[in-house]
C-alpha cells in the first residue's frame, strides 16, 4: 500500500481483466478511486475498483460513463487507454471486417475517451493519459496490419495530445506505453512455441507479466513522472520484434 494516487480519479478502459485490471488494482492500493470500464464484467474483486459498463466503440456510452463519473467525483485525473483486441491475419486475406472492428476499438475507442476526458483535464489543470500501445506498434509483425496501425497510431495521438491538453498551463501529461507479450487472454490463440520464440526475443528472456506493466503505467498516472509528457515507454524486456 502505498499513496502515489491518494485522492485521485481514475479511469482505466478495459480494467475487467489483463493489464488493464492489474492497472486498477494496483493504482486502487496506491489510493485512487478507480472505474475499470469494459464490455465484461470484473474478473476479480478490489477494494476502490469499481465496475462501470463501457463500450470505447459506442460514443453516446462514453459520454454516458465519463458523465457520471463526473457527477460523482467532479473530475477524472487519470485515464488509461487500455481497452484493445486481435484480430490477425495476412493482409491478402484481411476482410474489412477484421481492419474496421480493430480500427474502431483500439483507434476509435481511444480518440473517443481522450476527447471527452482531455478538456475535463485541461479545466480541473491536472490529468494523465496513458495509451497502451505495443511492442507490434514499434516493430510490426507479420498478420498484424490492422493491430500494428493502432497500436503506432495510439502513439501519434498520446504524442498530439501531449501538446494540445498542455496549453493554457494545464498541468496534462500524456504518454504512451508499449508492452511487450505479456500472458493475458489476448495472446490465448497464439501457439506456445510462437510464445516460446518471443521470450527468446527478449534480453531477459522471458515474457512480462501484466503487473510490470500495470507498475510503469503507476509511474506515468503519478507525480513521479511530472516532467515525462509526450514520451512512449517500451516496457519489454528489451525485445527487439
Ligand atoms: N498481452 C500482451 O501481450 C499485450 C502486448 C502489447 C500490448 N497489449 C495491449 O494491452 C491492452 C490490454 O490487453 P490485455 O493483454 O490485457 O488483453 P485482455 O484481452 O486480457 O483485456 C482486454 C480488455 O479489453 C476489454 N474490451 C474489449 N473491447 C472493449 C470495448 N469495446 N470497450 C471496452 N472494453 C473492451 C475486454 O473485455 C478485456 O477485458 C490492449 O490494448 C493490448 O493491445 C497487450
Amino acid at each position: 500500500m502505498g499513496n502515489r494516487l491518494e485522492r485521485k480519479i481514475a479511469l482505466v478502459t478495459g480494467g475487467s481483466a489483463g493489464i488493464g485490471a492489474e492497472c486498477c488494482k494496483l493504482f486502487a492500493r496506491e489510493g485512487a478511486i478507480v472505474f475499470a470500464g469494459d464490455l465484461k464484467p470484473l474478473s476479480y474483486e478490489a477494494e476502490n475498483v469499481e465496475y462501470i459498463r463501457l463500450d470505447v466503440t459506442d460514443t453516446k456510452n462514453c459520454e454516458e460513463v465519463v458523465s457520471s463519473i463526473k457527477n460523482r467525483h467532479g473530475k477524472i485525473d487519470v485515464l488509461v487507454n487500455n481497452a484493445g483486441i486481435t484480430r490477425d491475419a495476412l493482409i491478402h486475406k484481411m476482410t474489412d471486417e477484421l481492419w474496421d472492428i480493430v480500427i474502431d476499438i483500439n483507434l476509435k475507442g481511444v480518440f473517443n475517451m481522450a476527447r471527452l476526458i482531455g478538456p475535463l483535464m485541461m479545466e480541473n489543470g491536472y490529468g494523465s493519459i496513458i495509451n497502451i500501445s505495443s511492442v507490434v506498434g514499434e516493430f510490426g509483425n507479420i498478420g498484424q496490419t490492422n493491430y500494428a496501425a493502432t497500436k503506432m497510431g495510439v502513439v501519434g495521438m498520446a504524442k498530439t495530445w501531449a501538446k494540445e491538453f498542455a496549453r493554457k498551463g494545464a498541468n496534462v501529461r500524456c504518454n504512451a506505453i508499449a508492452p511487450g507479450y505479456v500472458m493475458t487472454d489476448i495472446l490465448k490463440t497464439v501457439p506456445q512455441d510462437l510464445l516460446d520464440q518471443f521470450a527468446g526475443l527478449t534480453m531477459l528472456g522471458r515474457l512480462g507479466e501484466p503487473e510490470e506493466i500495470a507498475k510503469a503505467a503507476l509511474f506515468l498516472a503519478s507525480d513521479e513522472s511530472s516532467y515525462v509528457t509526450g514520451h512512449l515507454l517500451s516496457v519489454n524486456g528489451g525485445m527487439r520484434l
